[in-house]
């Protein structure tokens, strides 16, 4: 080895020390960064499965009268959390869902729902706001069209059970 490769293989390791200490250096922030990016991706994946796995096909079926009031209030109170048609949404489950059948879910728990709102518990939306502003009469409506889409969409009355 001739003193010039000596000097630069000096030179060579002192430069590769320097790049280590820097790396050593970024390391904490690599690491924080790490769980960053891995919780917003954890948290984009479940809002994701939540929507995807809460979003009913719905086929709308010839409404009665009292289901076409329903489906008009149903849209003005009720689709800006619960889907067009309670298909589900951004903001609530589908309505057309078995556990609202009326075995699980009789039109008193409707009722209930909209004059003191509902605690969130079976899905992951957060808490419904009671709805104040719906009259009984449209909430009669609109219990008869989301039932008649449920039974248009093969769901019927199931008795409860705990399980
Ligand atoms: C701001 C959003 C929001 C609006 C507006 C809203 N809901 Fe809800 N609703 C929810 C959420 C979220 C749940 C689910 C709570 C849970 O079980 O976790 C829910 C649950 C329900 C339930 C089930 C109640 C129970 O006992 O489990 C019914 C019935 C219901 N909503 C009907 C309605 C009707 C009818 C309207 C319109 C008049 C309406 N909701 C408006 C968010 C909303």
């Amino acid at each position: 080895m001739n003193k010039k490769s000596a000097k630069n293989a000096t030179e060579k390791s002192a430069e590769n020390t320097a790049i280590t200490a820097r790396l050593k250096a970024k390391l904490p922030a690599l690491a924080v960064l790490a769980v960053v990016v891995g919780g917003a991706w954890v948290m984009i994946n479940q809002s994701m499965q939540q929507s995807g796995s809460a979003t009913v096909e719905v086929n709308v079926p010839a409404l009665s009268a009292l289901g076409q009031q329903g489906e008009k209030a149903f849209a003005a109170n009720c689709a800006e959390c619960h889907g067009v048609n309670a298909a589900g949404g951004e903001g609530g489950p589908p309505l057309v869902h078995k556990i609202y059948n009326p075995g699980h879910h009789a039109d008193g728990a409707f009722s209930l729902a909209l004059q003191r709102g509902v605690s969130q518990h079976h899905w992951r939306f957060g808490n419904m706001p009671p709805q104040p502003q719906v009259s009984a009469a449209d909430t009669g409506a609109i219990i008869r069209y989301v039932r008649e889409l449920q039974v248009a969409n093969g769901i019927g009355y199931e008795p409860h059970r705990m399980q």
